[in-house]
Order: C-alpha cells, then structure tokens, then sequence
C-alpha cells in the first residue's frame, strides 16, 4: 500500500524507519518531511494544514493510508476532511476526527470527559474573561504551587506552574486578556498532583485497543530538571517504576473508561492516544490526553515493538485491533535529543551537521534537519534523538552519549543526566 505520513520532526523519522520496515508498504511519502526521513521514503514539500492539498496529493499518489504525527492537522480536522468523500471510501487515517482530537485541543472538554467517566485526575474548574472574580477566588482556595492552563493549543507553553499567588493571579489575567489568544479565552485552573510522570501510549480503532511500550521523557532543558520547558530532552522505556501492578491499575482506571468513554459517546477515534500520567504514591492520575505519539518517547517507543507497526494500522482501520498480540523487545532502549544552543528561547538554524549520523551502535533519528546541497543542516531546536539499546538503561546511556560525542554542529546542547533519577 502507499502511505502518507505527516510531520517532520524525530517522531516522524522513526514512524517512517518503522514503516519502511514493513513489507505491506509500497511506496512511503512523508510530508514535509526532514533529511532523515528522506532515507526512508519521498520527502513532499506540501503544507499539511492545507488539506485541499493533501487531498489532491492522495489522489495523484493513490495513496492507501495516512498516518498523522503532530496534533494540529487533527485538531483542525483533516481526518474530518475526507469522511463520505468521493473516491476515499477505503482510506485509512490514523488519527482522530476534529472531536475526538478535541481530547487534546481542549483541557476544558478532556477535563469534563474524564470527570464524565470518573477517571483520576486533578481538581478544576475553568473560567473565562467574565468571571475573572470567581477565578480569582477560586485559585485563593487552592495549596501552592498554582496550575494554570490555556483551554487550547499553545505550542506546548500554555501551562503555568507558580509558587506565587501574585504572580499566578496576574498570569491569569494575561490569560484570560488573550496572551495565547483564542487558547486562552478559557483557563483551566487545577490541583497540583505531585509524584513522578510517565507516559503510556494506546492505538485504538474505537472499540478495541493495543497498549505500546511505555516511556518517561524529560522535559525540562537543563539538568536536574532545571530550567524552562522543551518538547523533551530524552526518554526511556522501559520504566522502573511502571510494573506490572502499576499498567493493571492505569488499564482499570484510565485506559478501559477512556476507550469505552468514547465508544459511548460516539466519539469517532481510529488512531493514538497518549496518557500523560503521574503516580502520586503509587496511584495513578492523568494529567493529559494527546491524540497522537510523543516526541521523544516515540524514539524510544517504537524500536521496542515488535511488529509490524503497518499491519497495526491496517486492522486499526479494519476494526480489528482485538485480534493483535503485542510484542516488545524486553531490552531498554534510551533517546537523547541534541538540541540548538539557545533553544527553547532563541536559536540559530543553518549549521552543518558532521560526523557519525549512521553508526550501529544507536540510531541517529532527525528531528530539525534538512539537506542542503548534500549537506545535512540544523533545521530546528531539536536536532537529532540518539536512540540505543541495552540490557539496562545506563548500558543504553553509555551507547548513546557515545554516539552524540561523534556527532557535531556549532552551540549544540543535550542533557547528560538522563534516566538517572530512577
Ligand atoms: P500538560 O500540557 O497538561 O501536560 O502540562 C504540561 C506539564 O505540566 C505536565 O507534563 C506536568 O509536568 C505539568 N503539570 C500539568 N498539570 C499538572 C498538575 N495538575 N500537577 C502537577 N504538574 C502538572
Ligand atoms: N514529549 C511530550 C509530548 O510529545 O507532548
């Protein structure tokens, strides 16, 4: 089959190095794509938000299915774009409608979801510009530290986490005065759950769903986990602390209700769900919903499984997702992202990138990067997510900073403490 996969950052990369893999594919387009995964498939310079162009993209390249990486496409309704369309009867989207993306475009309509089917999370309530009294009242009411958060997207800078009830006050009534815009125009204020996160990652055809190997990221850029908040810095799966008692626990409470939550309501859902989950002295609570992989986790996630990740996708679209057996590899696999120096603020983009990209030792997965007269240049804040394999995660670490002390671009940063918390 020919397959569009849509992104372009180290999620995508290894979503295409996974998909090539796969003898059911025929021909892969990655649109836009980066320089690596133009080593897996036909790079295509087209706007995904477009989607009269990506429509007319699938009907040149007679493509069977597409598989979506980032949120926005979703969130806008591009697998909305193609129901009951002439000539697209057979095509398989992996990845929401607009409704059930709202499961991420929208902290007020998850928060009230998981409420609906009594899935743990955090205290809330949401406000809007006219009722700025009784938010401020209410956030009184609550213990610091203090949790804002923008109802709506916000390029992953629409949660504040204060100390200060002065400061978390006048955040919300920037908040509310539109510093994200229209995402802004809600404000979700909720308790603050404190515990260690973790990240587990559903495929569900909306009746029936398969769990993936799950991951811990670190988002924070600086070690120690200092400093502002990035997209993530590293990841690993296995996680210590995620036994087999913790996954019952977080498939009883959250995953089961979330599935059927959906069916009931008849929220259309053919695709990833991820759950940003926090154990707080062993129990398990969700902070997020997203509705699709995680960047970096993917880099790690996906080179731990075992099949074939198109055939997924297939019975996905089938509705047939009851019939598949999950296989892991049982080794640890770790990701570090080397980044732009400056990044999350500022950064330079343009400089060339030297040394040991392919290697067997880790797979060098491109998050920013793109080829330039046979070149391969920074692209991004991110750059690359240096992914290996061990029989325990510090073997995996040692691997992978190996292979980013080989790897060289000007003012390039990573974390070098990652996994070492736990
Ligand atoms: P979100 O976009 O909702 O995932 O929030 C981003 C990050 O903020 C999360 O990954 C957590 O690190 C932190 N966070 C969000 N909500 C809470 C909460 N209620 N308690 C503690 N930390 C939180
Ligand atoms: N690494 C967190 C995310 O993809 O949202």
């Amino acid at each position: 089959m020919n397959i569009l996969l849509i992104g372009s950052g180290g999620r995508e990369h290894t979503l295409a190095w996974k998909i090539e893999q796969s003898p059911l594919c025929k021909r892969l387009f990655i649109a836009p794509g980066n320089a690596g995964t133009a080593l897996h498939g036909e790079n295509i310079q087209i706007d995904p938000l477009d989607f009269e162009e990506v429509e007319y993209l699938c009907k040149v390249l007679k493509i069977n299915m597409i598989v979506v990486g980032p949120e926005q496409p979703l969130v806008m309704g591009l697998a909305d774009h193609f129901k009951g369309k002439r000539g697209f009867a057979d095509l398989i989207i992996i990845g929401p409608t607009k409704e059930g993306a709202m499961l991420e475009g929208s902290k007020d309509f998850s928060k009230k979801f998981m409420k609906r089917h009594k899935i743990p999370t955090a205290g809330y309530e949401t406000f809007k510009k006219s009722e700025l009294k009784e938010a401020k009242v209410f956030l009184k009411s609550m213990k610091e530290p203090y949790v804002l958060k923008a109802d709506g997207l916000a390029a992953g800078k629409g949660v504040i986490i204060s100390k200060s009830l002065s400061e978390a006050e006048k955040e919300l009534e920037l908040m509310l005065d539109g510093k994200f815009g229209q995402a802004s125009e809600k404000v979700v204020i909720e308790e603050f759950l404190d515990g260690i996160e973790f990240s587990v990652f559903a495929l569900t055809d909306g009746k029936d769903y398969i769990i993936l190997p799950e991951a811990k990221d670190y988002k924070r850029i600086g070690e120690g986990d200092s400093g502002l908040n990035t997209g993530g810095m590293g990841a690993i799966s296995p996680v210590p602390f995620v036994d087999e008692a913790m996954m019952q626990k977080v498939i009883d409470r959250i995953i089961d209700p979330t599935v059927s939550g959906l069916r009931k309501e008849k929220i259309d859902y053919k695709g990833f769900i991820f759950f940003g989950l926090i154990s707080v002295n062993g129990e398990p609570y969700l902070i997020e919903y997203n509705c699709r992989l995680g960047d970096p986790e993917t880099e790690v996630v996906l080179p731990r499984l075992k099949n074939d990740i198109v055939e997924l996708f297939q019975a996905c679209g089938a509705g047939k997702l009851d019939i598949i057996e999950i296989e892991k590899d049982p080794r640890s696999a770790v990701t570090v992202v080397m980044v732009s120096g400056g990044y999350p603020e500022s950064y330079e983009k343009g400089y060339p990138i030297e040394g040991e990209l392919k290697t067997k030792k880790s797979n060098v997965f491109h998050a920013g990067t793109k080829k330039s007269n046979g070149s391969i240049l920074t692209n991004g804040g991110r750059v690359l997510a240096i992914t290996s394999f061990g029989k325990s995660k510090e073997e995996a670490l040692k691997k992978s900073y190996a292979t980013a002390d080989k790897i060289e671009f000007k003012d390039k940063y990573l974390r070098r403490d990652i996994g070492f918390d736990i």
